[in-house]
């Protein structure tokens, strides 16, 4: 059966607290955290950086861990990232000069490299480096903020992007991030998504192992569907 993978964004976390927080949603039944890394000059918000991620590792947090960099520029992050303890690290195509040698030195820094797509960039980009992928991320918000509504065209998307994986010869994870909450979840699992990024329906709810739980039942149900056709 399919494995789903639930990516709590630590965004919507309480930084107050960001280690516990984090160990609740893994006890709570999240499989990777979602590092969402703003700079304030890419998008209009500011995070947190790799000393952070550092800190978190240090504190015996060992699940996987998605850096989903926002920032410009981007590549001098990368080898941070990396030591700091990544095991994905995602960047935007209008982030960085040259794409392709990106997402290379990504891997050759020994993370899982992605390319995150906002609701407005085109999938063109795509067809020319599908070879150095690992992930793809599609944005169902425009990045910046938690707590956005999921915008509805990323169906179409969603469904294009996994007929292109599956027609290439490529082992690509697809992930979905913004807007994700119990009523949609299941049918963006069910047009292609592998990995759902869930940031406020999670941290902003007062019982972590409900919500995931809850969550969890959903997508096992999409899986016993897909298993069915
Ligand atoms: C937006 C971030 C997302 C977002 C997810 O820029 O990349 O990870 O915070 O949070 P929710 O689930 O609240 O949309
Ligand atoms: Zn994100």
């Amino acid at each position: 059966m399919k494995q789903f993978l639930i990516a709590p964004s630590i965004l919507s976390a309480n930084f107050a607290c960001l280690g516990e927080d984090i160990k609740q949603v893994l006890s709570a039944g999240a499989d990777i955290i979602h590092f969402d890394v703003m700079d304030n000059h890419y998008v209009p918000n500011l995070t947190i950086g790799p000393m952070v991620l550092k800190s978190l590792r240090k504190y015996n947090i060992t699940a996987p861990v998605d850096v989903h960099l926002m920032t410009k520029p981007v590549e001098s992050l990368i080898p941070k990232f990396a030591k700091a303890g990544a095991n994905f690290i995602t960047v935007h195509p209008e982030s960085t000069n040259n794409l392709s040698i990106t997402l290379q030195n990504i891997r050759d820094c020994g993370c899982k490299s992605g390319v995150v797509l906002n609701p407005n960039t085109s999938i063109n980009c795509l067809d020319y480096i599908l070879d150095k992928l690992d992930l793809i991320v599609l944005m169902s918000v425009n990045p910046g903020f938690g707590g956005q509504c999921f915008i509805s065209s990323t169906f179409d998307k969603l469904k294009y992007v996994k007929k292109k994986i599956q027609n290439s010869s490529y082992k690509i994870l697809l992930e979905v991030d913004g807007g994700i909450k119990l009523h949609n979840i299941a049918d963006i699992a069910l047009a292609g998504a592998d990995i759902l990024v869930v940031g406020s329906a999670i941290f902003n709810s007062l019982d972590y192992i409900s919500v995931i739980t809850s969550i969890r039942k959903k997508l096992d149900k999409v899986s016993k569907i897909i298993n069915y056709i």
